[in-house]
């Protein structure tokens, strides 16, 4: 197969777990003999740098003419600590995601074994974790018009129905082919828009009544995820839930750098690790470049190369079942960046069967 990559390195630790994710996907057309062609682009920070830009037209048209993207990360504590400045790095990313209509983005949330006791939360609670964050990406308060003066500021919230419709039958389709349950996360109890959800998925689910669906409260969804994880299997949620909750539900996994995700729409792709950018790991090869790796194994099955996807999971099982993984997971005997790499690249050269196993 022959795949056309659009890889957007990005701030801080981006570049260097990036690096990682390229070194994986050599050892995987190495082995299986794909043609994978790589063109870089700008975004964030960097491109800020270079071209007074958090995104160009070039680094769009490196996108759209490329069969689906990798991105690192994306924000710079320049910015976070000078809120005058009109021209932020996150702007780059929430614009590439509009242009690319990107109107949805699927974050899995798995527990380890090995690393149960790395959470801080029981392990009794946290044991076979397998839930799926469905987050709409391209409307609400993120996109919303906004504005200030001196002394005021305002975000607004707005959702059509249209793209609750469509993030919601995303949902409908993978419950089909999971445990056939959403729970959708709002505030109906006082959001107009969450109201609007509600109404949009209960008439899908009116439509699909093989599916099981809840409705629970964002304050009693951010409570429960914690006290009680094991009852979800997809949450459905508008853009800032989502964003919030993902940050959260990935203290159940251990650390925020194990969680990979894909934002998706009906054109492109987008894979990149949840985590930022972490400015104070950058340069250290210390960062965990996991979350990263496994949204490349996310890539691969979604282009259906599933034995490929499963090689990379294996690898990634199998370096956290040695302790051969970053600081952040291990507090023992840890590798650096690089060095967790590495035994990917090597151990995907060296297995014989790529068949799935849990
Ligand atoms: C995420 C990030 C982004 C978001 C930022 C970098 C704009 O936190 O992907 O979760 O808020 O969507
Ligand atoms: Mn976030």
């Amino acid at each position: 197969m022959v795949m056309k990559i659009a890889v957007l390195p990005g701030d801080g630790i981006g570049p260097e777990i990036l690096v990682q994710s390229l070194k994986v996907l050599k050892a995987i057309k190495l082995k299986f003999g794909h043609k994978i062609l790589i063109s870089k682009g700008l975004i964030g920070a960097e491109s800020i740098k270079k071209t007074g830009l958090p995104i160009t037209q070039e680094t769009i048209n490196i996108c759209k003419g490329s069969d689906t993207i990798l991105l690192g990360a994306v924000g710079d504590p320049l910015y976070d600590k000078d809120p005058q400045r009109k021209i932020r790095p996150e702007q780059g990313l929430l614009e590439l995601r509009r242009i690319l209509g990107l109107y949805g983005n699927l974050r899995p949330i798995k527990s380890y074994n090995k690393l149960l006791k790395v959470s801080p939360i029981k392990q009794s609670v946290i044991k076979n974790v397998n839930l799926v964050i469905f987050r709409e990406l391209t409307s609400g308060i993120y996109f919303g018009k906004k504005g200030r003066s001196q002394e005021e500021a305002y975000d607004t919230c707005t959702y059509k129905k249209d793209i609750i419709k469509q993030i919601a039958i995303k949902a409908f389709e993978t419950a089909r082919q999971r445990k056939k349950q959403i729970t959708l996360v709002d505030k109906a109890n006082v959001l107009e828009t969450s109201r609007l959800w509600r109404e949009t998925v209960k008439e899908i689910a009116q439509k699909n009544k093989d599916i099981k669906v809840d409705y629970i409260f964002i304050d009693n969804a951010c409570m429960q995820i914690i006290l009680n994880p094991r009852q979800f299997d997809i949450l459905l949620t508008d853009n800032m839930f989502g964003d919030i909750l993902s940050d959260e539900a990935s203290v159940i996994t251990g650390s925020l750098g194990l969680l990979p995700s894909v934002s998706f729409g009906d054109h492109y792709s987008l894979y990149e690790p949840v985590h930022g950018s972490f400015p104070q790991a950058k340069g250290k090869n210390i960062a965990n470049p996991l979350g990263s790796i496994l949204s490349v194994s996310l890539m691969l099955e979604n282009f259906g190369l599933k034995k490929e996807s499963f090689c990379i999971q294996r690898a990634v099982n199998e370096s956290i079942k040695l302790g051969l993984t970053t600081q952040d997971i291990n507090t023992k005997k840890h590798c650096k960046t690089s060095e967790v790499g590495e035994f990917l690249f090597n151990y995907i050269l060296n297995i014989n069967k790529c068949e799935y196993q849990v």
